[in-house]
This record gives C-alpha cells, structure tokens and sequence, in this order.
C-alpha cells in the first residue's frame, strides 16, 4: 500500500519534497501558503485513513515554500477514531517513501502546566506514551529502522535551537514542554491530569506520538509544535469543549502559519 500511495503522489506532483509538515485540528490554514499545489483528497491515496474529526480537511497539499519542496497533510487519523497505530502512521511511512526526510507536526494539546496560556505555542521537548500502543509492534523491517530503536532524541534538538531562534526573530513566545498523548477520545478527568503533572507532561493531546516513533525509527529529523487550545482538565472549574478547541485553533492560526513559513525554510538550511 505505501508503495502505491507512492506512485500516486508522485503522478499527481512533479515536485519532490523533502520537507513535510503535518497539521492537526483547525490548524490546516498553512497548507493554503504553498504555491503550485497538488492537492490530493486522502480518499484517493491508497491506504490512506480518512479523518473523521471535525476540523480536519483531509487532504494532501505538495507546493512550494520559496524554492523549498514540502509535503503537508491537512488533517491526520487518530487512534480514538478506530484507526490502528498502522493506519495513523501510514502517512508517515508514505512521505518518507516519497523522499520527505524532516517532518514537523502541529497539534492541539491541553495545558497541564499551569505556566501556559490558552492560545500559545509549545515546542514539543519530549513524550510520554500512554495511548497503549507502539506502530513498531510486529514483524521489524530492517531496511527501515532497528528492532529497538533509541528514543533518547526524538524531538531534534538541533532543529528546536533553531525554532526557538526563528521564534525570537518573529516575538512569538515559544517555551517548551513534554507531550504525554492519551488514547482519548473523552478528556482526562482532572486525577489524570495531576497525575500526568506528576510524571512530568506539560502538555496532553491524543495524537502525535504514533507518527514521531515511526519517524524516529525510520531516522527522520522531528519537531513538534503544540497549540494550547484549552488549559487540561481540573486546572480551570470549568468544562472542556471541543468547539473550544477548535476556536483556540483560530485564535493562533495566523501565528502559527507565520512560525512555519519562516521554520521550514529555517530547518532545510
Ligand atoms: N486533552 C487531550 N487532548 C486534547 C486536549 C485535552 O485537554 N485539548 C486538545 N486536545
């Protein structure tokens, strides 16, 4: 299936891009910025899960930033919708296949630490899987990655240095934290989320995690930007809504397009 999501891609786009960037719940808007796109419906890629969320387009967009080739999936699957850790990778896996060898996810996340702010930015340090999956469970293809592959650096620190410049040449305040991902799709209850502050997350979401471990093993260079759409559970009396969310995802969209154009180019040098 990658190797016929593959010809597809490469049928529908005469570009080869390197980079690519994927783009969570309300956040598609940057997709929008590339120019000569190809825009294909994940409902053409073969093997390609279709998200169900709303918020999310559900499509592939190959353009051009300045001279840079980039690959952006407008929408991702996620493993609360039913999908299995293959599935929510297989984007992944398909742009690696088509040559994309840094990748850049974007999310929704909670913010447990009490230090964030509804509508900011966070630059994705570190995770901690609680989903109760791995993708790499099953036969090991070693032409890809290690049966055991080292997690010590998953988030490049050498591309978040440069982030956290470009974010200071933009005054985008940009601090970083650690993502603990949840299966979802209910919100945790506010014991959860002091135990999550206890082993250290800042951060909560439901995605994510899956498509870092898959590109970690296959030695891709990873970043990983949190839009805080709400503080997590039990930190505010009051309750999570998804349309708060989604709203949050609007009040920072612009400024995440701005990061990201200026951040990728930025990464590719
Ligand atoms: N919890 C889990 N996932 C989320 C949240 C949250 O509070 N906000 C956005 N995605």
């Amino acid at each position: 299936m990658i190797e016929e999501a593959k010809l597809l891609i490469e049928q529908r786009t005469a570009l080869r891009p390197t980079m690519g960037v994927v783009l969570g719940s309300g956040l598609g808007a940057f997709a929008e910025e590339l120019t000569d796109p190809a825009e294909i419906p994940y409902a053409e890629i073969p093997g390609w899960p279709l998200s169900t969320a709303v918020g999310h387009a559900g499509k592939l967009v190959v353009g051009k930033l300045g001279e840079l080739q980039v690959a952006a999936m407008a929408g991702r699957a996620h493993l609360y919708e039913g999908y299995t850790p293959a599935q929510v990778t297989h984007g992944v896996r398909v742009l690696h296949a088509v040559g994309v060898r840094s990748l850049v996810f974007t999310n929704a996340a909670g913010g447990i630490n009490t230090q964030l702010e509804r509508g900011g930015l966070v630059l994705i340090s570190d995770h901690i899987n609680l989903q109760g999956s791995n993708p790499l469970v099953g036969p090991n293809d070693n032409s890809l990655g290690p049966r055991f592959p080292d997690m010590s650096e998953v988030y490049s620190r050498a591309y978040r240095e440069i982030a956290k410049r470009v974010a200071v040449d933009l005054c985008i305040f940009l601090p970083e934290g650690v993502y603990a991902a949840m299966l979802g799709p209910s919100y945790e209850t506010p014991a959860e989320i002091r135990y999550l502050r206890a082993i250290g997350a800042d951060l909560v979401g439901m995605s994510t995690v899956a498509e870092a471990i898959v590109a970690n093993h296959m030695g891709m260079k990873v970043l990983g930007i949190s839009t805080v759409t709400n503080m997590a559970a039990g930190v505010l009396p009051q309750k999570i809504h998804h349309e708060e969310v989604l709203e949050a995802g609007e009040m920072v969209r612009d400024t995440l397009v701005r990061l990201l154009r200026a951040l990728l180019p930025a990464l590719a040098e």
